[in-house]
């Protein structure tokens, strides 16, 4: 990831393309959008709890901002997602934010935004091979690495048997964690001190697949496994079900990521090891204030790029932390993501 001056250009073209006379905002910014914008949210799902949090927030922030915001969940159906997406279009939204179900199914959408001369940011997961505007997401190929490296630490001086429950392969991010861990765990098998038993997909994130490949790993292995890489909370949550069937629940090292309230419930009561915490709310915030920017044409400043396999994408990361029993209070519950109360019961 190449360091990018800035958005300037990005911006320019916009102007270009909607064709809409410059004019100085209250602040003196050059704007050329609609004083109270609308902006489009259309999400893969709002059954995994997390993406209930980013709505939230991403809606509240952007009222403040005085923009007003249409939000469409498409149930992880990709038909569905693009004809959300031309709904959106058609309700006049000056700019469009999208939580892909399927990163390349959803280059569709970006170029039906593109047609209506409306921008588009991608929220936490990439759109691939488009002319994407934006992209805002936290460092994915580092939730990978603390996530390995957790395990790796914890289990130091035995030879370990670990099972990877990868995640869903629509989604880019399951790549970068996957990338993540294996920058960790690669070194760690070449030593000797890692064996991996068993390792697969999840598809569609969902929690039934991680109790699929964990079955099937525990079948495999004989039950002799010492730690579950689960990519997400929700894997997590699958997986641990089957460690329970099985009387492993508590004895075998478990990850997760998002810090899920059922999560960090299990931390505390020992069944999963540790969650990565995300903290939605900048990412919400910023996705807000960024939205409303290009909804308004204004300048967007974004540092780094990534490429989506058309083009180096602008992009802005965000940092990542890890969570366990020790570090719970000061994390999730210093932030007020959840309180002390819902995870540690009264
Ligand atoms: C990923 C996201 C994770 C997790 C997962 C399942 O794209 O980065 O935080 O939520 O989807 O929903």
């Amino acid at each position: 990831m190449k360091p990018r001056i800035a958005l300037v250009v990005l911006s320019l073209v916009l102007s270009l393309l909607i064709g809409l006379t410059l004019r100085r905002g209250a602040g003196g910014a050059v704007t050329t959008g609609p004083a109270r914008p609308l902006i489009g949210l259309s999400m893969d799902t709002l059954e995994v709890e997390r993406w209930q949090h980013d709505r939230d927030l991403f809606v509240a922030r952007a009222k403040e901002l005085g923009a007003d915001v249409l939000v469409v969940s498409a149930n992880s159906d990709d038909t569905r997602q693009v004809r959300d997406c031309e709904a959106l279009i058609n309700n006049k939204i000056s700019a469009l934010v999208i939580i892909p179900h399927d990163g390349a199914a959803m280059a569709k959408g970006v170029s039906l935004a593109h047609e209506a001369h409306i921008p588009v940011l991608a929220y936490d997961r990439l759109i691939l091979n488009c002319d994407l505007d934006l992209y805002l997401t936290f460092d994915n190929v580092h939730v990978g690495e603390l996530q390995a490296g957790y395990l790796v630490d914890k289990l130091k001086g035995k030879k370990a048997r670990i099972v990877r429950l990868l995640g869903s392969k629509t989604d880019n991010n399951a790549f970068l964690f996957k990338q993540g861990q294996d920058n960790i765990l690669n070194p760690a098998i070449a030593r000797g001190d890692i064996e991996i038993v068993h390792e697969d997909w999840c598809d569609g994130w969902r929690p039934e697949n991680a109790k699929k490949v964990l079955n099937a790993a525990i079948t495999k292995s004989g039950r002799n496994i010492d730690a579950v890489l689960c990519s997400a909370d929700i894997l997590a949550g699958g997986a641990i079900q089957v460690l329970l069937e099985e009387g492993l629940a508590g004895k075998v090292l478990v990850t997760g990521q998002d810090a899920d309230l059922s999560s960090c419930q299990r931390i505390v009561e020992g069944t999963q090891s540790m969650t990565i915490y995300k903290p939605i709310k900048h990412l919400a915030n910023t996705a807000a204030e960024l939205a409303v920017k290009l909804a308004r044409r204004e300048v967007i400043v974004a540092k780094e790029e990534l490429p989506n396999g058309r083009i180096n994408v602008p992009a802005i990361f965000l940092s990542v932390q890890v969570v366990d029993k020790g570090t719970m209070e000061s994390t999730v519950i210093a932030d007020g993501f959840h309180s002390h109360e819902s995870i540690y019961g009264k």
